[in-house]
């Protein structure tokens, strides 16, 4: 299923992105997956996997795992020079749209705890800290952070997903 709001379409990923995706997180992650972890994952049935496009370009993406009746999120970026636009809001918009039509009734997600600017993004959509692991992040010890949105279908979360793809629209137009 597509999403389209404006000139943004945020749609499945599919084999032929794995080398946009991950020359983005190239560019903001220290440590990335390989081709070949990522491509499991892109035919796995267990994973979801979403690309936002900006007229055609690959501006970002965000990778939801299934387990059970839960979600984990497993990876959310948006290139460099796109950040600070609302598109990180947009894909998580959709990541919890698509949670919600798979049936699933919370998402967690680990985030490192001076990412300040990411955890904002996981409040506003109602995601709550609830435990550190320490340690978590090899490549400079960081501790992760532990966040949960427990009620995937409390109407709170619906409203934030509305209000987040009208307030893209309208900006959209705005902006021509
Ligand atoms: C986290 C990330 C996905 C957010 O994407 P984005 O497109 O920049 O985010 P948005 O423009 O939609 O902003 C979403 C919210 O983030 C917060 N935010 C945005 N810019 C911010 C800044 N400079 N400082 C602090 N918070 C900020 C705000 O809460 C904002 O919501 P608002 O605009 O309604 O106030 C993006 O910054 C990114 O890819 N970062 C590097 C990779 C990463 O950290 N991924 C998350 C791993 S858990």
């Amino acid at each position: 299923m597509s999403m389209v709001v404006g000139e943004i379409e945020i749609r499945d990923a599919v084999e032929d992105d794995v080398g946009e995706i991950l020359s983005i997180d190239d560019l903001v992650f220290s440590t990335t997956w390989s081709p070949s972890f990522l491509r499991q994952q892109l035919c796995s049935e267990k994973y979801s996997h979403r690309v936002i496009e900006k007229v055609g370009k690959i501006v970002g993406h965000s990778g939801l795992m299934r387990l059970h009746d839960e979600g984990h999120v497993t990876t959310m970026a948006v290139s460099p020079n796109s950040q600070g636009f609302g598109l990180g809001r947009l894909l998580l918009a959709d990541l919890c749209s698509s949670a919600i039509a798979l049936s699933l009734v919370a998402i967690t997600l680990e985030v490192r705890v001076g990412n300040m600017r990411a955890q904002s993004l996981y409040k506003k959509f109602g995601f709550v800290p609830a435990g550190v692991r320490p340690n978590y992040y090899s490549d400079t010890n960081e501790d992760a952070l532990i966040m949960w949105l427990n009620d995937l279908f409390d109407e709170k979360v619906q409203e934030t997903i509305e209000e987040t793809n009208k307030k893209f629209l309208q900006a959209e137009v705005k902006n021509g």
